[in-house]
């Protein structure tokens, strides 16, 4: 199955993890940790786990405070273990769950952690929306668990960092965000021949409009994408390109390649999602129907290829498939995101952290559309003034722990640093939002 791998420390792609192990591949049915069971991704895994029922156990669920809905899966999936945010939703979820059925409740961070590193599971869908992923994905990967990663920030704030605990502990990540699994099936056997990764890019619900037209769009229009359902953070990222832009650091991290050789197209009908350009001058491009499932089930069900729920592609009803550069003054956000880049790991989480300020700042109607990449530009400029040493080197260097306890106690004082500057940055930006007196 090595042959299914993007290339492992090549000189052209040199993948984030190893493959599986042979154990982990021919053992069914696959027991399943999944954080953030009630989100747009976390019920989709649900449908493909569902389909297959005899091939997956559900070992763990988790949501932040939607505990109705995760009452409801718990039910049908009966988890012996469950996690949430806070004490009052732990109660409250107590109370939901029938006579005869009483798993284990986790609560904050720290439990996300200890379901992420549950014994029993070998398989860790990490779901949860932005930054707040990071913990469940570090626990999962020093726990060495195959991580089917959605949580994209993940990597963007601590990429390094997760690079090297899978390097230690055989963890293993297989990319579920659609553009970057349509790279790793179109890398199976040849990943040393790529030259670049072309990620596609739906455009959003604005696409082709200038910056005046922006200016004045409301959160409920950002939130419309035109093709993908989504939950809310990533639908604002995807209309003002910043999801694209946090890809770019997904697929610097996952295929170890430079920045210049990951290019984006906006692709208005996302049946394409996503190419690989070779030496040879050659495009591989992976499509289907926009449906999350077929990625969630590549993943899911590696390196199986079974019916994941997403519907066949019909390209003749599809039509005209058109391929457009990104407008950069329009949509600053990609720029940001290769700058934050260049600057390294703790330019990246200082961008990270301003968007979601910024974004969170939008969805209240606090500060316009245009305002999310203008405070996200002024953090990340202050920051890099503030600490001209810290540009181009990572924030988190390379591990120096002998053993696993000694690993677990090194990743935590690391993620304190990621997460100390993550509130920073996010204060930074409500500061500076307060100072501009809103809208
Ligand atoms: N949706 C997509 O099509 C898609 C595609 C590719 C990648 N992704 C990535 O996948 C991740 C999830 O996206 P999504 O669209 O599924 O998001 P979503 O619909 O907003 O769901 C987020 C999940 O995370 C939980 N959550 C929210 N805040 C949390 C916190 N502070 N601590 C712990 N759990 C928290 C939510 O619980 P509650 O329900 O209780 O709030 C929910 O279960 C994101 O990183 C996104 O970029 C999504």
């Amino acid at each position: 199955m090595a042959e299914l791998w993007p290339g492992l420390g090549g000189p052209n792609i040199s993948y984030i993890s190893s493959p599986p192990s042979e154990t982990w591949r021919r053992t069914w049915p696959r027991s399943v940790v999944i954080l953030g069971s009630t989100g747009s991704i976390g019920r989709s895994a649900l449908d493909v786990i569902e389909r297959h029922a005899g091939r997956f156990e559900v070992a763990g669920l988790s949501c932040a405070g939607n505990v109705e809905r995760l009452a409801e899966q718990a039910v049908r999936f009966r988890p012996p273990c469950l996690a949430v945010l806070k004490a009052e939703a732990a109660r409250k979820l107590r109370e939901l769950l029938p006579p005869g059925y009483a798993p284990r409740i986790l609560e904050g961070s720290a439990g996300y952690a200890e379901l992420a590193s549950l014994p029993e599971a070998g398989t860790v869908l990490s779901a949860q929306s932005g930054g707040a992923g990071l913990a469940g994905t570090l626990a999962a990967a020093l726990a060495g668990k195959v991580i089917c990663l959605a949580n994209k920030e993940s990597l963007v704030l601590a990429g390094d960092l997760v690079r090297e605990i899978c390097r230690r502990t055989r963890a293993v990540i297989l990319p579920v965000d659609s553009e970057h699994n349509a790279i790793f099936q179109c890398l199976a056997g040849r990943g040393q021949e790529a030259e670049h990764l072309l990620l596609t890019a739906s455009g959003g619900p604005f696409f082709g409009q200038g910056r005046e037209a922006l200016a004045s769009v409301t959160a409920g229009q950002a939130i419309r994408h035109p093709i993908w359902r989504m939950g809310t953070k990533i639908s604002i990222d995807s209309a003002t390109l910043m999801n694209k832009g946090l890809e770019i650091a997904e697929a610097f991290h996952l295929y170890g390649v430079p920045p210049s050789r990951i290019r984006v197209l906006v692709h208005p009908q996302s049946v394409v999602h996503s190419l690989v350009e070779f030496e040879d001058g050659a495009l591989l491009a992976q499509m289907g129907a926009p449906d999350m499932r077929a990625a969630l089930a590549n993943c899911l069900l590696w390196p199986l290829n079974k019916p994941s729920g997403a519907p066949g592609l019909d390209l003749v009803r599809t039509g005209q498939l058109t391929f457009h550069e990104a407008d950069p003054e329009a949509f600053p956000a990609l720029d940001l995101a290769r700058r934050a880049l260049s600057g390294r790991g703790g330019l990246s989480v200082v961008m990270n952290a301003a968007n979601e300020a910024a974004v969170e700042l939008f969805l209240r109607g606090a500060v316009g559309f245009l305002d999310i990449p203008r405070l996200i530009g002024a953090v990340m400029e202050a920051h890099a003034a503030a600490h001209p040493d810290a540009v181009g080197k990572s924030l988190t260097p390379a591990l120096a722990a002998a053993d696993m306890c000694e690993l677990k106690n090194e990743v935590s004082v690391l993620e304190l640093r990621i997460m100390r500057l993550d509130r920073h940055s996010r204060d930074a930006v409500c500061r500076l939002a307060e100072g501009d007196g809103g809208k």
